[in-house]
């Protein structure tokens, strides 16, 4: 069924688990994520960036997204990853997405709570949660480029922060960044310990492809209950399809839609086991 990120993310909280958010492009890719999330009894979050609400629009998504929902039982949330505006983030709300994230974090540290808040504010008496970002993740986040010199969140300024803007999660940036790694990537446990000690809202991390698993446990038990990934579905649609199609008789989307399917059904599998997420629903 479909349902807010809400309870999903403070059940991961207490339980010391995450809920895995994957980004989706098409309906296999949805598919695919709902079936692994479905045969491992766990919750799920299935997330658009602008990007992608470029390619198809928010409605198109919801409404395969909310079908697919309806046939199973677990719990499915529809969340506005990166939302780039507060227009944006209103017109996810009013087409009845049920998580929404407002990044700010290209902006200095006021304009950014300034925003945050006033998303929070408007989507509180909906009922659906708000999550925003403090620090840069950066890194190649989908067709925008967030840039290098990622500055780390600072401790006292995401206390700060999350008072000012009663926000539901916070996306910190501990040094996790988006797309593949050239080398291995270094997590700031010890950055991430302070700002738990200060926050106690649900904590995000983003960037999660290319960050070996052992570390992305390491982050959970730290503090992370929403974990997102969208560089590895990426790559692993490609790469069933692309196998596919090397068959120049392949003329049928639905041949190269299932081998795409069958392998993110596999990753999704695997990160939600990951996450620790599986028979939590
Ligand atoms: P990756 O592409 O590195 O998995 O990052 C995903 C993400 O943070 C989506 O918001
Ligand atoms: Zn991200
Ligand atoms: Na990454």
């Amino acid at each position: 069924m479909l349902v807010t990120s809400k309870k999903m993310i403070l059940n991961a909280q207490k339980g010391g688990y995450a809920v895995g958010a994957f980004n989706i492009e098409n309906m296999e890719m949805a598919m695919a994520a709902i079936q692994a999330a479905n045969d491992l009894h766990s919750p799920i979050i299935l997330q658009t960036t602008p990007g992608t609400l470029k390619y198809a629009d928010l409605s198109v998504y919801l409404a395969n997204v909310k079908a697919l929902a309806e046939q199973v039982e677990i719990p499915v949330a529809m969340h506005l990853d990166h939302g780039s505006s507060f227009e944006l983030a209103m017109q996810a709300l009013r087409t009845g997405y049920t998580s929404i994230m407002i990044d700010g974090s290209h902006e200095p540290f006021e304009q950014n709570a300034e925003v945050s808040r006033r998303v929070a504010d408007a989507c509180r008496p909906n009922n659906v949660p708000v999550e925003a970002e403090l620090g840069k993740v950066g890194g190649k986040e989908d067709d925008l480029d967030g840039g290098s010199g990622n500055p780390y969140t600072v401790p006292s300024e995401a206390k700060e922060f999350v008072e000012r803007t009663q926000v539901d999660y916070l996306a910190i940036a501990i040094g996790t960044s988006h797309g593949i790694y050239k080398g291995e990537p270094k997590l700031d446990f010890d950055r991430l310990a302070e700002i738990r000690q200060v926050v106690d809202i649900p904590l995000v991390l983003h960037g999660t492809s290319g960050v070996p698993d052992e570390q992305v446990r390491k982050a959970i038990a730290g503090g992370i209950c929403k974990v997102n990934y969208a560089t590895d579905l990426r790559i692993a649609y490609t790469k069933g399809v692309r196998e596919t199609i090397k068959d120049e008789m392949v003329i049928d989307p639905k041949k190269y839609g299932t081998l795409g399917m069958k392998e993110v059904y596999d990753l999704v599998s695997e990160k939600i086991k990951v996450c620790g997420s599986d028979g939590k629903a």
